[in-house]
């Protein structure tokens, strides 16, 4: 490490030492001082999550009117995400950045897909910056997409407003490569404790896209209603989603929504997970088909906020012919590989219920072509092989809990961790936070970076873990700007443990990081939450 780094940059010494001694080659932001930047550069690297190997080097690339982003002839994945840079940067810049095939220019941004950069994987890239031209390289067009968002905090805040900025437009040189910790780095939104609209909802997939989430998990089903149309079941959504927790008015998804949903998210290369929650966070079906229930008698619709209550009847074989045609229905709208089956609180279900009920429906998921992924309850059955348990658990859960956990993954199941009192976007960060609930504690923004997820569950093997989610409930979240301020700036740091190298990892360094993204968030009109925690830059 050079003698300038070290006087530079002192609060990235901690890390940059960390990732020497792990053998990389380089901290993951360049010294604020290098010769290349200036103040309207941002430093190489200074960006969320932080890019696994930075090396700066060399002269900013500068965006002019005779910018060009070029493509890989014939291909419609490069040109797709040529299109969506393009959409995010010419509002701003007023640049016309016309998308043209390589040969037809020269510099400029070129987007190029590689046979033989295996080694970038489904979504590492590349980012070579120079005076000449910035070159993003990937193995898959998805690695393409993650570097645009790298590319895009490289630029200055204000490339992110919708209407003409005066630049410049600059990105500092070198070389960036960048590959995932995780293969799975998630977001859940609870859209049933309130309804959200598909136009909602694409917000929310756009705002994680530039944090590299790969996978929206939607909650689609619970006591208070159900989102998405069965057409076998037609009541399910008709009256089963026609409220909400504090009772309005609700809302469900119709195939050709939910289609649209999956459609958008895999343009900003997401895989959608949908969860039906069984057995227990039941009631609007119970509510919408007497039959479901043991005693035949349709409970009404619910719109409190307590937990536990309901149950899907474990001994009836119409529960069966039930769950089939939802999963069966559910499947064949998701492209993606899982297909999440709840299973937490069924504190109205017996263990032996739960057990033989659990046992019944993996192989239904199984039999419609997906993996199950299950709340980590799902370990007091036996999960099925492949299948996935996304701990929620907290510091306080028991030992007990928290060993049969890690023993299901010694076993094979692979972990999700979601631990609440850490990345639950809907604690309280402080008890003046107006929005959220608290019962897992109150979590500030470094509560919610500041962990392992390979070394968090005890007794639970590296290797089990399969990555992070951040789960967004909504008992107390109704509006965007509710989203934005539980989620942000949170979900950044959760999006940054399943992304960057372990190595990389330190408070200090990230929180000047985040701090910078506060006028991104700004120009993307995200209303996050000032924490106190973190050095944002003064309001201008
Ligand atoms: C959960 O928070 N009940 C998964």
């Amino acid at each position: 490490m050079s003698v300038r780094q070290r006087r530079t940059l002192p609060r990235l010494l901690g890390a940059a030492l960390l990732l020497a001694a792990a053998g990389i080659s380089c901290v993951g932001a360049a010294p604020l001082s290098h010769s290349a930047a200036d103040s309207t550069t941002r430093p190489l690297g200074q960006v969320v999550p932080v890019p696994a190997s930075v090396t700066p080097a060399g002269q900013p690339y500068t965006l002019t009117s005779a910018t060009r982003i070029r493509i890989d002839e014939d291909s419609r994945d490069s040109r797709a995400v040529a299109d969506y840079l393009a959409g995010i940067l010419r509002p701003s810049t007023g640049l016309s950045l016309r998308v043209v095939d390589q040969d037809e220019a020269r510099g400029g941004i070129r987007l190029r897909l590689s046979g033989t950069e295996k080694s970038l994987g489904d979504e590492g890239y590349r980012l070579q910056s120079g005076r000449d031209g910035v070159t993003l390289t990937a193995h898959r067009p998805t690695g393409l997409f993650r570097g645009v968002q790298t590319l895009r905090q490289q630029l200055p805040a204000a490339v992110e407003k919708r209407t003409r900025q005066p630049g410049p437009w600059k990105v500092a040189g070198g070389t960036i490569t960048d590959t995932p910790r995780y293969a799975y780095r998630g977001a859940m939104l609870d859209v049933s404790r309130h309804f959200f609209t598909v136009e909602q909802v694409k917000r929310y997939i756009d705002q994680l896209a530039l944090y590299k989430i790969n996978k929206l998990h939607l909650h689609l089903s619970d006591d208070q209603g159900w989102r998405i149309a069965i057409d076998s079941w037609p009541r399910l959504a008709t009256y089963g989603g026609s409220t909400q927790v504090g009772g309005g008015p609700g809302g469900h998804y119709t195939k050709a929504d939910y289609k649209e949903i999956v459609r958008y998210a895999a343009s900003r290369h997401q895989e959608v997970v949908p969860e039906i929650d069984l057995p227990g966070h039941t009631n609007a079906a119970l509510a919408s088909y007497a039959e479901l229930n043991c005693d035949g008698v349709a409970p009404p619709l619910y719109t409190g906020t307590a937990v536990g209550f309901s149950s899907l009847c474990v001994p009836k074989d119409i529960t069966y012919d039930f769950v089939d045609d939802v999963i069966r229905e559910l499947a064949a709208l998701t492209p993606g590989k899982y297909l999440h089956i709840g299973g937490d609180e069924a504190h109205s279900t017996t263990h032996e219920d739960y057990v033989a009920f659990m046992e019944k429906v993996q192989p239904i998921v199984a039999k419609y072509g997906k993996t199950v992924v299950g709340w980590h309850q799902l370990t007091g059955a036996v999960p099925a092989k492949g299948a996935l348990a996304q701990y929620w658990g907290l510091d306080r859960t028991s030992p007990a809990e928290k060993e049969q956990v890690a023993a299901a993954a010694r076993n094979g199941t692979g972990l999700i961790l979601s631990p609440a009192d850490r990345v639950y976007l809907d604690m309280k960060y402080t008890k003046d936070t107006k929005l959220g609930l608290a019962w897992a504690g109150y979590v500030e923004v470094q509560r919610s970076y500041d962990w392992n997820p390979a070394a968090y569950l005890p007794g639970a093997p590296a290797e089990a873990v399969k990555g992070v989610e951040a789960p967004l409930w909504t008992e107390t979240i109704s509006e965007n700007a509710h989203i934005d301020q539980m989620a942000f700036p949170r979900l950044p740091g959760v999006a940054e443990l399943g992304w960057s190298p372990a190595a990389t990892h330190d408070w200090e360094a990230y929180k000047t990081r985040l701090a910078a993204q506060g006028p991104r968030f700004e120009a993307l009109g995200i209303d996050y939450y000032r924490s106190p925690q973190v050095p944002w830059p003064a309001a201008r």
